[in-house]
């Protein structure tokens, strides 16, 4: 059997005869010429088949060939800047391998449940397959930047006897008769390594039964956790920037086709760069409640107001062009527009309805409690690049993280907020490394000091100062593909309210 070319070997084979094998992606006739985008994991071409190149049966075939039909097409490879990926092939042959009929998911546009029930197809939606590349090179990089950067990887265990974050977001697993828990961080475990190898990552899924239905949240997500022996915070701080930027730098480097097919903003990505923002919990207090967030905030209702103005007369436009006489493609073409500018329209209403509450919150906000959704995305949407928020409460805090010993009411921790309202995507602290201390805090959080004896046991034997943190895969990478919601941005998403498939 002939080797087969791949798409993204095309530019590499101008004006030679090829054989590509795929699925029809999608296909159009116009007479004695028809049009066919092949995909085949690589990229998409375009394939043009001439009546009189090919035979009139085959012709035919081709002509009735269902979305994502199997096929392998024979042709000569020709430049064409109008075709996707710059290269077209003049088509002399075909073999179809498995014809499909029916095709649940159309190039017209599905709402976001349906997609979720076909996630196993919608797999092969061009949004797909552009987030997945960007999830492998982020996975990538991550694996990159730590061992390039001496760090060693432990993986630590995903059934786990204790809780490692708030114990109310435990799933728990019947072990033998006993309950153990499907690990939220393996971060108790890292310390451990870290006392060994001094620093240490570990890169898995992780579990929580989280109560929350918000874009931000799934019940099973992807989480990597470095973990350094002898380092302080402002350490800690530069170790994240370095690796954010690191990864923002790879998916530049190699997905800019991907982030402009999703109309990811590649200019704000390229200013990714240390420095990040560096603000206290307290000074972000001082911001929520100030007159400038008032104003911040008041423009964004005016400016949201307006757009969805716009959004109401493109939809009673394009309705009014729907009742009357025209193709059916055109008709199709409207439908995709108006499911896209419904959605848009509904998303803008929960912003105009959720503004004043916001508002609301941030105006009325309490030193102490930790900073919510809201606020979070107030501060990140506020800024154009990563901001860190250090120094939070010692209450709103896991009873891990270090206590300032210049201000024992707050401790020594951050979390990272991605630009432009996409909020959190690390968290991370020094870790109380008093045994004393730590016990007592054990204590105050009502956990059980006898579950954390061997954790305790590293404050014993050479105790030094350590941190780390974590970065959450899914949130990064919706941020840096521009999605809403990080259900978009995991194969398989397992959410609070759904598990599809
Ligand atoms: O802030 P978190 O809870 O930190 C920890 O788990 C620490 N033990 C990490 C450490 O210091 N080694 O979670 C870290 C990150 C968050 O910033 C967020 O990006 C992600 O994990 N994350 C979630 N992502 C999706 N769905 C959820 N339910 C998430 N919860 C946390």
């Amino acid at each position: 059997m002939p080797k087969n070319t791949y798409i993204s070997e095309l530019k590499e084979r101008e004006g030679k005869e090829v054989t590509l094998a795929g699925w029809l992606y999608n296909s159009r006739a116009s007479g004695k010429i028809q049009f066919l985008i092949l995909r085949d994991g690589t990229g998409l071409c375009q394939c043009v088949v001439e009546k009189g190149n090919v035979t009139d049966g085959l012709f035919g075939q081709l002509k009735h060939l269902g979305q994502e039909s199997s096929l392998t097409i024979t042709g000569t490879v020709r430049a064409d800047e109008r075709s996707v990926g710059g290269y077209e092939l003049a088509v002399t042959d075909a073999k179809i391998i498995s014809p499909a009929d029916g095709y649940p998911i159309t190039p017209k546009s599905h709402g976001i449940d349906f997609l979720l029930k076909h996630r196993h197809l919608h797999f092969r939606s061009q949004q797909q397959w552009c987030i997945g590349k960007v999830r492998h090179t982020v996975v990538n990089a991550i694996r990159s930047f730590f061992n390039d950067n001496g760090f060693v990887l432990i993986d630590t265990p995903i059934l786990a006897a204790t809780a490692g974050e708030e114990e109310q977001t435990l799933f728990e697993v019947d072990y033998f008769g006993a309950p153990l828990y499907l690990t939220q961080t393996g971060q108790l475990h890292l310390e451990s390594a870290a006392m060994s190898f001094g620093k240490v990552y570990c890169f898995g899924p992780t579990f929580r039964a989280e109560r929350s239905k918000t874009r931000r949240h799934l019940t099973e997500f992807w989480m990597v956790e470095p973990e350094v022996a002898f380092i302080d915070l402002d350490g800690l701080l530069e170790l994240a920037e370095n690796f954010v930027s690191f990864i923002v730098a790879q998916v530049l480097q190699n997905n800019k086709n991907e982030l402009v097919t999703l109309e990811a903003g590649i200019t704000s990505l390229e200013k990714i760069k240390p420095p990040f923002y560096r603000l206290t919990y307290t000074e972000v207090v001082d911001i929520l409640t100030s007159q400038r967030t008032r104003d911040f905030l008041n423009q964004q209702l005016k400016e949201l107001q307006i757009q969805k103005q716009q959004l109401e007369t493109r939809i009673s436009e394009l309705e009014k062009q729907q009742a009357g006489q025209i193709k059916q493609w055109q008709k199709d073409k409207i439908a995709a527009e108006l499911i896209e500018l419904r959605t848009v329209l509904t998303e803008t209403n929960t912003k105009i309805e959720n503004n004043p509450k916001h508002a609301e919150l941030a105006a009325g906000f309490q030193w102490g409690k930790d900073l919510g959704g809201s606020d979070e995305t107030i501060i990140s949407q506020m800024h154009d690049k990563p901001v860190f928020v250090t120094h939070y409460p010692k209450e709103a805090k896991a009873f891990y993280m270090k206590a300032d010993r210049d201000n024992k009411k707050v401790v020594l921790n951050f979390d990272l907020l991605a630009p432009a309202g996409f909020g959190e995507i690390i968290g991370g602290s020094m870790r109380e490394d008093d045994h004393d201390l730590l016990v007592a805090r054990i204590g105050e959080q009502g956990l059980a000091v006898e579950n954390y004896e061997w954790y305790l046991d590293l404050r014993k034997y050479g105790s030094v100062p350590h941190g780390g943190f974590g970065l959450g895969v899914e949130r990064t990478i919706a941020w840096l593909t521009a999605q809403k919601h990080i259900r978009q941005c995991i194969p398989f998403p397992r959410m609070m309210d759904k598990v599809y498939i």
